[in-house]
């Protein structure tokens, strides 16, 4: 169980990580989902005890991250496969870990078979690997010790479409065997398919958290129109919240006849209006990667900053 607790994190006068509050339990996939500069690694680097808080907490059962007595039997964690020292082989780098951890030697070779690193690959030197081979490396380095729980900042980073399957079976059965896991991303699609609760954070503030169930289902309608202003205004004179929800459409909570009752009187024309369906989180999550994207200039696309 991770617990996220009314955590910020300030930068001098700018807020990265904003009174954001969240639990991921055992047994299910956490998808921690925001565009570049959200946030995320910043809240990953607070729980396992990289980065202090300003105020807030983040703990792990129950724990802080730097009390826990030999934290790689108890909590996996892959930030920045890249991190990794680039002049040893795969083989050595798991050794280090198995002797640290005080493991049987088996379990080496173990997670070399789990990841598919071949013998000739887990004797190369790490420099000499792809991003793909560096974080097939660091899931094996994050699940070596057994731990109940899984920190991974976009593990699929670098990996191809065969290599982002694998790894999603391998979190499915981490989590059906009771596993918590926690991975990031930037991608919808990404953790759509893997996650069964979501936060979405971005801006440093969560703007949406529940079962992917939950998020999916949003109720409401899509209407797009000339004059998002005053239709805003009708709708909210009319008892109905709405929300921008990118490219000009708004999110309105009522059913679609009951919107177009709405800019009907108000004079609106309308372009577009129909259920949002699934299209609820799909919407909030374009809205915050078109105009609220911080960062954009300095996280290259896909990179784990
Ligand atoms: N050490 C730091 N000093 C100043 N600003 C930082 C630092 N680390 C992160 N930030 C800023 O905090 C924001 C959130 O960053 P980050 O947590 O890396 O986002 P994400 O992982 O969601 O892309 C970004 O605007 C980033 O530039
Ligand atoms: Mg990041």
């Amino acid at each position: 169980m991770i617990t996220v607790e009314t955590l910020t994190k300030s930068y001098g006068g700018f807020v990265a990580v904003d009174d954001i509050t969240f639990t991921a339990r055992p047994g299910r996939v956490t998808g921690f989902l925001g565009p570049n500069g959200a946030g995320k690694s910043t809240t990953l680097r607070i729980l396992v005890g990289l980065t202090p808080a300003t105020s807030g907490s983040a703990t792990i059962s129950g724990r802080d991250f730097v009390t826990i007595p030999n934290p790689g039997r108890q909590v996996g964690v892959l930030l920045d496969a890249s991190a990794q020292h680039a002049g040893r082989t795969g083989r050595e780098i798991l050794t280090i870990a198995q002797r640290f951890m005080g493991l049987p030697k088996g379990r080496v070779e173990e997670m070399l078979d789990l990841v598919s690193l071949t013998p000739e690959e887990a004797g190369r030197r790490v420099r000499n690997y792809s991003l793909g081979m560096r974080q097939r490396l660091g899931i094996a380095t994050a699940l070596i010790g057994e731990p109940e729980v899984l920190v991974l900042d976009e593990p699929a980073n670098g990996l191809d479409p065969a290599g982002i399957r694998w790894m999603r079976g391998l979190l499915r059965d981490y989590a059906d065997q009771g596993g918590t896991v926690l991975l990031s991303s930037h991608l919808l699609h990404e953790i759509e398919v893997i996650a069964d609760d979501l936060v979405v954070i971005g801006n440093g503030r969560i703007v949406a958290q529940g079962s992917k169930r939950e998020l999916l289902q949003t109720a409401g309608s899509l209407v797009r129109t000339g004059d998002q202003a005053t239709l805003t205004r009708a709708l909210t004179e009319s008892g109905v919240t709405s929300a921008p929800a990118g490219t000009g459409a708004l999110l309105a909570q009522a059913e679609a006849e009951h919107v177009g009752k709405i800019a009907f009187a108000a004079g609106v024309p309308v372009i577009e209006l129909r259920p949002a369906d699934g299209a609820g989180l799909e919407e909030i999550f374009l809205h915050l990667t078109s105009d609220t994207q911080r960062d954009s200039s300095t996280t290259p696309e896909g990179a784990a900053a």
